[in-house]
């Protein structure tokens, strides 16, 4: 390869006629050969037989920039309710799905695979990862990459590292000592990876102890590349370079999207830097080679996109792969009287707000998939990015009346006055309540937006027979709680989400979605009462935030060292079955340890359970008390009884120890603990594990 050739590769542009482009001279020119509105795009070298690389948004399916023609694609559920679904498979059903719609769209690289740790409830982009514990966010985030990698493409994982915030996302600097680290999001991180050998890593935009993400060596050089052998190439967030041989040295492979950083640092700039030996040629070669194999290795070049033939698309069988994930997500919070399912002697049912008669919310930003149809209620955020505040067509409303003989009536909840009448004379009541997060914007608080709680409060009291349905980026609080019957937590559950929930209310599908996030009852009780940074601020401000606060201990880690009590725990749902966990038996096995246990189903209703184990070692020494230690979903029929094994990875039972790079088991007794939550917790069993020394993979 020539020289030009090496540096085209690791060069990046916005694939979108970037309008916005301040100061009256157009710096940025739409590149030749794009993919129109879409995210970025990496010419190729005819000469070589190597293909332009076309890069598309995100995690729920095939997202289009802000534009007027927007390309209309399936959308999974948010990433947080694929996590909610406890299921790997469905992960990597969905993960193959989009990967299909961005392969036939012309893309070969998806810029999918989001996990941030969910460390703050109040982050605007919860939506797009999935969750707070490591295993949980590893195991789907890694299964979803693989799902759309199978489509021969490219999927990144992404933001690396601790993009747990947007508020000053751009500056902010989150400071961590490395033992928490490597327990908590690299953790995660590393686990995704094991699973889902991502081509591509998308550095964050934040800094990490004092180093922008993307010219940190510490996290790219030496734990992605070195320590844990990626072979793959790092991209940049849209605007996260800030230098040439810094980025270059650090272990930035390329440089995405020109136009929003302040300087083209990765075309002449790095060329000169060459020359000038600040970037050794060696270092040009790797990352050229790095571009290079992870288009190889994942099969870009062997079965080559064919451009855009979306009209080959098959929606009908997306439609049902989107719409089993959201039946699995859906969290039963509550449910008393015997309100759900919903049962067809009744007579009137009032369903109130959330445009339920239109259709389901979506998350906002560079993730947004426009639905087949358009948008089923105009924009109501006029403030441009992160909206369009997006419905997709797919209506509660109308699932619920295509199944039951009920006369249905919808309000939308803007006068309660008008909402509470129409409720007191109704059989039962379903509130619809929305929370519209997005990309850039941290919510102020966890209350329901616009009224919300205040509403619900009122229908409650007109009428005991009220059902909540959520749609929501990540948890809220509750303050009506004790005053409705049932509570369902939906997400933003994807382009067919409205027959999901519906289906979900009326029974045809038995909820069997668990929490990945522990549901605070306040504020009060986070790490950070209040978020650091000052959203005015952004630019040249400085801000820092200390995660060495919580360090590994987030989420139901956290609450357990606190003693805190949370709205609702980590790892909870209900369903129409019930359930019982039995026989719990652990024993050292290898390096590792495995549990085995009985589940049945004591119900008359076939349903699906997510049994977890938890582990926690007698004398301390964690984080936290106990962490997740693993998980299966099973679906029983009536009475049906399994018999499950599973195996901790040892990770989960050791502490990282910078110094020698290595994982330590103590010595000493560890309980191992089985229930259908972090906090319903039954069969305990104690077991003797000798101290052991793990290399850095946990092996
Ligand atoms: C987001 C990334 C996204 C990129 C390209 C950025 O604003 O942080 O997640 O992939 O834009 O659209």
């Amino acid at each position: 390869m020539t020289q030009a050739e090496k540096l085209q590769l690791v060069f990046g542009y916005f694939s979108t006629d970037a309008k916005w482009q301040s100061g009256g001279t157009k710096r940025f020119a739409f590149p030749q050969g794009g993919l129109p509105d879409s995210a970025g795009f990496v010419p190729g070298i005819p000469r070589l037989g190597i293909p332009n690389q076309w890069e598309t948004d995100a995690g729920v399916g095939v997202a289009t920039q802000r534009s007027p023609t927007p390309r209309e694609r399936t959308a999974l559920p948010s990433g947080l309710a694929t996590a909610a679904t406890f299921n790997p498979d469905i992960a990597f059903a969905g993960g193959a799905m989009i990967g299909n719609e961005a392969r036939l769209s012309g893309f070969n690289v998806q810029l999918a695979g989001g996990m941030d740790l969910l460390r703050e409830p109040r982050n605007g982009r919860n939506f797009e990862y999935s969750g707070e514990d490591p295993l949980l966010a590893g195991v789907i985030t890694g299964n979803e990459i693989k799902g759309i990698q199978s489509n021969h493409i490219v999927s990144t994982m992404k933001h690396y590292a601790f993009n747990a915030q947007e508020t000053n996302r751009n500056t902010m600097d989150h400071k961590i000592g490395e033992q928490a680290a490597m327990q908590s999001d690299l953790l995660a991180f590393q686990i995704a990876y094991e699973i889902g050998s991502p081509g591509s890593v998308m550095c964050a935009y934040n800094r990490v102890n004092g180093h922008y993400s993307c010219e940190n060596s510490w996290l790219l050089t030496d734990v992605l590349k070195t320590d844990w052998g990626f072979k793959g190439y790092v991209m940049s967030d849209w605007g996260a370079t800030h230098s040439t041989v810094a980025a270059a040295n650090s272990g930035l492979d390329q440089e995405s999207g020109w136009a929003f950083d302040e300087s083209p640092y990765f075309h002449d700039a790095l060329k000169e830097a060459v020359n000038n030996g600040y970037v050794s040629q060696a270092r040009l070669d790797d990352m050229a080679h790095r571009v290079l194999w992870a288009m190889f290795d994942k099969g870009l070049i062997d079965d080559p996109v064919k451009g855009d033939v979306a009209n080959t698309i098959d929606f009908a069988g997306h439609g049902r792969i989107t719409q089993s994930d959201s039946e699995e997500s859906i969290v039963l919070l509550k449910n008393e009287k015997g309100l759900l399912p919903l049962t067809r002697t009744a007579k009137t049912i009032t369903v109130i707000g959330g445009h339920a008669d239109k259709g389901v919310l979506s998350g906002g930003g560079s993730s947004q998939v426009y639905p087949i149809g358009g948008l089923a209620v105009p924009d109501e955020f006029p403030g441009g990015f992160p909206g369009p505040k997006a419905f997709y067509p797919s209506s509660p409303l109308k699932g619920l009346s295509a199944r039951l003989p009920a006369k249905i009536t919808y309000v939308d909840g803007k006068d309660i006055k008008a909402a509470v009448k129409a409720a007191r004379g109704s059989d039962i009541v379903i509130v619809f309540a929305t929370q519209w997060t997005g990309e850039s914007l941290d919510t102020p608080d966890l209350n329901l937006p616009d009224g919300q709680d205040a509403l619900i409060s009122a229908i409650a009291k007109a009428n005991g027979h009220t059902v909540v349905v959520l749609e929501t980026g990540g948890p809220v609080v509750m303050p009506w709680l004790s005053k409705v019957g049932a509570v369902l937590e939906s997400w933003y559950p994807g382009t067919s989400g409205g027959e999901a929930i519906a289906r979900v209310l009326t029974g045809e599908v038995n909820p069997s979605g668990h929490l990945p996030a522990t549901f605070p009852a306040s504020v009060s009780q986070l790490p950070r009462p209040v978020i650091d940074g000052d959203p005015k601020l952004d630019g040249d401000s400085h801000p820092h935030t200390d995660y060495d606060v919580e360090g590994a201990a987030i989420g139901y880690k956290w609450f357990d060292l606190k003693g805190l009590k949370p709205l609702f725990p980590f790892g909870y749902g209900l369903s129409y079955s019930q359930f019982t966990l039995s026989q719990l038996t652990a024993k050292p096995s290898g390096r590792s340890l495995s549990v085995a246990f009985d589940i049945s189903n004591t119900s008359a209703t076939e349903g699906k359970e997510v049994a977890q184990i938890y582990v926690s070692p007698v004398s301390g020494g964690w984080e936290a008390p106990k962490r997740l230690g693993g998980f299966i979903k099973v679906n029983l029929k009536p009475k049906e009884k399994a018999h499950l094994n599973l195996t901790v990875d040892p990770r989960l039972l050791a502490t990282f120890d910078g110094v020698s790079k290595s994982w330590k088991i103590s010595a000493g007794d560890y309980k191992v603990m089985l229930g259908s939550s972090s906090d319903s917790l039954g069969s305990t069993v104690t077991v003797h594990l000798d101290a052991q020394t793990l290399d850095i993979k946990g092996q």
